[in-house]
């Protein structure tokens, strides 16, 4: 554990909402990120926006994430959320989701170049609070694009950038290309937040080690497991106890059905739930009940279950459970994301 570490919670759409964010923020989160906004989707009032502009009166700082690729609705947008309670904006220019390629957004601006400078360019001119760039690596064996990309941003004005180490193409499998963090963080003046593979306390410090960045940003490694912020930031090993498992994930979908209501919570929120149950030896078929739950009353009914059952196996002071009852990794394949599962 550093003290100079700064934690964030990565921008995580499906996920970074105000109860998960509220999740990890018991466990010493400060620096949390929204779910990605579609600039053009709230100018038109996508009544699904509405949900990731929500902030928690309890929460120390939280930054918003917009994206898009077309200029005035970037200005628009912007000046809309320069009122709403954000500590920063922060613009995305790394999502490889086919939704947001197809838009020209996201990872799509990492191929038009000028124009994503532009579009920087643009809320710099409209952005009142502290503007930041997500992005990811051009490529894996030579700094030299990423780095000069990474100056031409800050050219433009920006006060932090984050970086992904994976290529797009990459989603979000194989080792993070920290080397590239490296030279971008000794090249820049402005804050470089490293992004990528922090599932673990050591995987931290070697991303830290790696890339020289003091400022991380934790993603998958935090989803069913705010435990993880526990483990970063106070040294307590990231492995719940059933009853604080349990207090957490009905903390958790208390907070969704108010959040959303209860159809939209559940829709949304299964594989939440899932993600709380999934390698820590709960019984397949509780799981997989929980799976097609609808409603709040049937969500109790299957909770008291799981309560009352525990865990069938004890997992090892990794917290990995070797019970048989396999069900993947806690995140996202990139199968999902690539085929926009989720957004
Ligand atoms: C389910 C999911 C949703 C994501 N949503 C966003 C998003 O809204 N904005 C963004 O910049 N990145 C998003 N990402 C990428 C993460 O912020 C992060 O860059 C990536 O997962 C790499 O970090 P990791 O290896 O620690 O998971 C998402 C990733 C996943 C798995």
């Amino acid at each position: 554990m550093s003290s100079k570490r700064t934690y964030f919670l990565a921008p995580l759409a499906g996920y970074s909402d105000l109860p998960f964010r509220r999740s990890c923020r018991r466990f010493g989160l400060v620096y949390a990120h929204t779910p990605l906004l579609d600039a053009g989707a709230l100018l038109h009032h996508h009544s699904e926006n509405q949900e990731i502009l929500v902030r928690g009166d309890d929460e120390p700082w939280l930054a918003v994430q917009l994206m898009g690729c077309r200029l005035d609705d970037l200005r628009q947008a912007a000046g809309i959320l320069n009122e709403l309670p954000f500590d920063g904006l922060d613009f995305n220019m790394g999502c490889p989701v086919r939704k947001v390629i197809q838009r020209h957004a996201g990872a799509a601006l990492l191929k038009t170049r000028e124009l994503a400078l532009d579009c920087v360019r643009a809320l710099r001119d409209v952005v009142k609070k502290p503007l930041t760039v997500k992005t990811r690596i051009l490529c894996e064996n030579d700094p030299e694009p990423t780095v000069r990309f990474c100056l031409a941003l800050q050219a433009c004005g920006i006060d932090g950038l984050t970086l992904h180490g994976r290529l797009p193409q990459r989603i979000y499998a194989g080792p993070v290309a920290m080397d590239v963090i490296k030279a971008v963080r000794e090249a820049l003046r402005i804050p470089v937040t490293a992004n990528g593979g922090i599932f673990t306390a050591a995987d931290a410090d070697a991303l830290a080690a790696g890339s020289g960045c003091e400022r991380l940003m934790v993603a998958r490694g935090a989803i069913g497991n705010p435990w993880l912020f526990r483990e970063l930031i106070q040294g307590i090993p990231a492995v719940p106890t059933h009853a604080e498992l349990c207090d957490m994930l009905l903390q958790q979908v208390t907070g969704m059905v108010e959040l959303y209501g209860e159809t939209r919570a559940f829709l949304a929120g299964r594989k939440i739930i899932l993600s709380y149950l999934c390698g820590r030896g709960y019984r397949r078929r509780l799981r997989a009940q929980m799976s097609t739950v609808k409603t709040m009353p049937e969500f109790l009914e299957l909770f008291r279950q799981i309560e009352k059952e525990g865990p069938l196996a004890v997992t090892d002071g990794l917290g990995v459970v070797h019970d048989g009852t396999d069900c993947g990794s806690n995140a996202e394949t990139s199968a999902d994301i690539a085929g926009g599962a989720d957004l």
